[in-house]
């Protein structure tokens, strides 16, 4: 099983690290082939998954629920499930929830935002339970961010996103997502804060970086983030999830399936 020491020892020799989204066991053994070093149950599986238009919805028992089936089909990779929304108002609440994802298999647990969370972080840690930050844009705060917009331009913002990775480190946080921040900033946390930073929509200076697996597949429809990238159609235009749901129908319509190699005498 991967630890906290092996992706030390990636980020000691400069190799980056490679976290992807998953919420089910089919999809974790692909990435467990691959050879993905961390699995993250996002909530964005309320996104991507559920049909919200937010990640605010999921619950803490949905969280369990994906983190259960992920952990099953886990072999080497680090897991981290997200905390969800409203899930760690205050240390007991955040302890309580944080033990039912580590109980349902979580390594780690991820949870948004620096400032008065920092002393929740502190709180888990000091109970054994090893936490990811998340500063940046943080998608359960959308609504008092008034969308989702890259996080941290100006001085000010910058300066408390580097401030709020300082005292993350300080209580013991080891690993840190940075959303959609610009590639400078990402850059400066990862260079002068001790912590492995997973960028999404960060540049490419961070320790790691991590998409919603749905993203790269091109899985969900529509509008995607500028950051994200659909890795199965850049390998050939022909192939892509919707290319073979297409293929399939026009073999129903022509008879075409099925054949005889898949039916029976
Ligand atoms: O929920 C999620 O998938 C995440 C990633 C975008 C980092 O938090």
């Amino acid at each position: 099983m991967i630890t906290i020491n092996d992706l030390h020892k990636l980020k000691e020799r400069n190799e980056k690290i490679t976290v992807l989204t998953a919420y089910d066991a089919s999809f974790t053994k692909h990435l467990e082939q691959a050879g993905v070093e961390v699995i993250l149950v996002g909530d964005s599986l309320g996104m991507v998954m559920q049909g919200h238009d937010s990640t605010l919805p999921v619950t803490v028992d949905e969280m369990v629920y994906h983190t259960k089936m992920v952990s099953r089909a886990r072999e080497n990779a680090l897991l981290i499930a997200d905390m969800p929304y409203h899930s760690y108002l205050d240390k007991a609440q955040a302890l309580n929830n944080a033990r039912r994802l580590m109980e349902a298999g979580a390594d780690m647990v991820k949870f948004e935002g620096g400032g008065q969370f920092v002393s929740i972080a502190a709180h888990l840690i000091k109970h054994n339970i090893p936490v990811c930050g998340h500063l940046g844009l943080l998608p359960q705060s959308v609504k008092e961010l008034g969308g989702y917009k890259v996080q941290g331009r100006e001085q000010s913002a910058a300066s408390i996103i580097i401030e709020d990775a300082q005292a993350l480190t300080a209580v013991g946080v080891e690993l840190i997502v940075l959303e959609c921040i610009p590639q400078q900033l990402a850059k400066r946390i990862t260079d002068e804060v001790d912590v492995m930073t997973i960028g999404i929509g960060a540049g490419v200076d961070c320790s790691g970086q991590v998409l919603v697996l749905y993203d790269l597949l091109g899985i969900t429809p529509g509008k995607r983030p500028k950051f994200s990238k659909n890795f199965l159609a850049e390998l050939d235009k022909n192939k892509s999830i919707t290319a073979a749901i297409e293929a399939y129908v026009t073999a129903v319509k022509n008879l075409d399936f099925p054949d005889e190699e898949h039916s029976f005498n």
